[in-house]
């Protein structure tokens, strides 16, 4: 992970100052690149202007709205999936603070707050609040388990999901630092030049934000030094 970040760190100093900062823009808050965690949580008044629905098997649902720039983005990834035989249905899109609070507390009644949080975000800190994050399911099989990972849709998903501005946030081998256990399941919208370089990388969310903050900042101690 380390020679990723110093390589990736390498690619945002290479960009132009407009161009770092068009992307440093895209870390506030309705921005693309929006971190949301449980070190960085949303307020329980926080809910995205522009929510639609996004034209996709199980995106008629009031819990699978998205952001329009997201929502139309998926209509293009479910597009491609379907040309290429892949069935896919819309599970779980945007969730008020209130729905996720709901979410949290059934599944720590279920397993325990050690093992929920392994899979559910507390309210505040899920990315489905943003309207930026979309849970997927087979139309041949709607559970949301590591069976969709080994699936073929899945597999699909995880290969494709980046020419659309979609990555898969969860992994494994990232839990460490995502704080979650792998959910081929959850993609969510960063637009397609920031997931192709994510993907590349093959580095989580958190790091790529980091290093584009790290950038930011070095490029400003130059700035500030000529
Ligand atoms: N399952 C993800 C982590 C969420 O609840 O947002
Ligand atoms: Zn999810």
């Amino acid at each position: 992970m380390m020679v990723k970040a110093v390589s990736l760190l390498a690619v945002f100093l290479s960009l132009s100052q407009a161009a770092l900062h068009a992307y440093v823009a895209q870390t506030s808050l309705g921005g693309v690149l929006y971190l949301v965690n449980r070190r960085y949580a949303l307020s329980q008044h926080y809910e995205p202007a522009d929510l639609v629905a996004p034209r996709v098997p199980g995106g008629d649902k009031t819990g699978t709205l998205m952001r329009e720039e997201a929502a139309l983005a998926l209509e293009q990834l479910f597009a491609a999936a379907l040309a290429e035989g892949q069935e896919l249905v819309a599970s779980s899109g945007y969730r008020s603070y209130k729905k996720q609070a709901t979410i949290w507390d059934n599944k720590v009644s279920q397993v325990g707050r050690r093992k929920a949080q392994l899979y559910v975000a507390p309210p505040g800190a899920s990315e489905h609040q943003l309207g930026l994050a979309m849970d997927l399911a087979r139309k041949s099989n709607g559970h949301l388990n590591a069976a969709f990972g080994k699936s073929e849709e899945g597999r699909w998903v995880a290969q494709n999901a980046h020419r659309f501005g979609y990555i898969v946030r969860y992994r494994a081998d990232w839990t460490d630092i995502t704080g979650y256990a792998d959910e081929p399941w959850h993609i969510r919208y960063v637009g397609r030049e920031h997931a192709q370089t994510i993907v590349e990388m093959d580095i989580p969310l958190e790091t790529y934000v980091e290093q584009l903050s790290a950038a930011a900042f070095g490029e400003y101690l130059r700035e500030d030094g000529e």
